[in-house]
């Protein structure tokens, strides 16, 4: 894949001024409560740490690492729960952070894991992106950036066989080019 033939989907500006405003909406939402920030690893960790820069409540930041895809570009349709290990979260308020909603699955599993293992305060699912024409599962992020189309989207956590992940905006590349 050469990088030169990624199209710039959203610049790092765009991406910017959206997640503050995401952080506006969420900041209203807790009005200064404890809020514990779970980023699913690995694709979420621009995202994430851009988002809690923005929240202005007391925030501890945890990192559980899930795994789907293949390895380049497609969904294994089976979620691997590579570190899922978090404190006791009972009674608190719960906002994992993902970069995309594709499937689902992997949204499903981990509103499942919360659901069977803790009596959260609140739980409420943010994604950078949400794929709505990919879904197989029927959840919806509570809060998302943007919806995007079905392509193949690379940069700003979002990787290319493992690469790309550092770009600081989100392109997307036509099939022809990933072969
Ligand atoms: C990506 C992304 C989500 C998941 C979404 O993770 O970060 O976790 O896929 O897809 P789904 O809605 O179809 O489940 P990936 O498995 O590529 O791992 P990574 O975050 O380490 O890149």
């Amino acid at each position: 894949m050469n990088i030169n033939n990624l199209k710039i989907l959203f610049t790092e500006e765009q991406l910017q001024e959206r997640i503050k405003k995401l952080a506006e909406e969420m900041n209203k939402f807790y009005n200064g409560e404890e809020v514990y920030a779970v980023c699913v690893l690995k694709g979420a960790v621009m995202f994430a740490t851009d988002l809690v820069k923005h929240l202005d409540m007391p925030l501890k930041m945890e990192f559980i690492r899930l795994s789907s895809y293949n390895g380049n570009t497609s969904t294994s349709g089976k979620v691997n729960a590579v570190d899922i290990s978090l404190p006791d979260l009972n009674g608190k308020n719960v906002l994992i952070i993902e970069d995309i909603v594709d499937t689902g699955l992997t949204a499903k599993f981990l509103l499942d894991f919360m659901n069977c293992n803790f009596h959260t305060k609140s739980t409420k699912f943010c994604s950078l992106l949400d794929k709505k024409i990919a879904r197989v599962t029927e959840v919806e992020p509570d809060y998302y950036g943007f919806e995007v189309d079905d392509k193949f989207l690379i940069g700003y956590g979002l990787d290319y066989d493992g690469y790309y992940r550092n770009l600081r905006y989100i392109g997307y590349a036509e099939k022809s080019a990933l072969e």
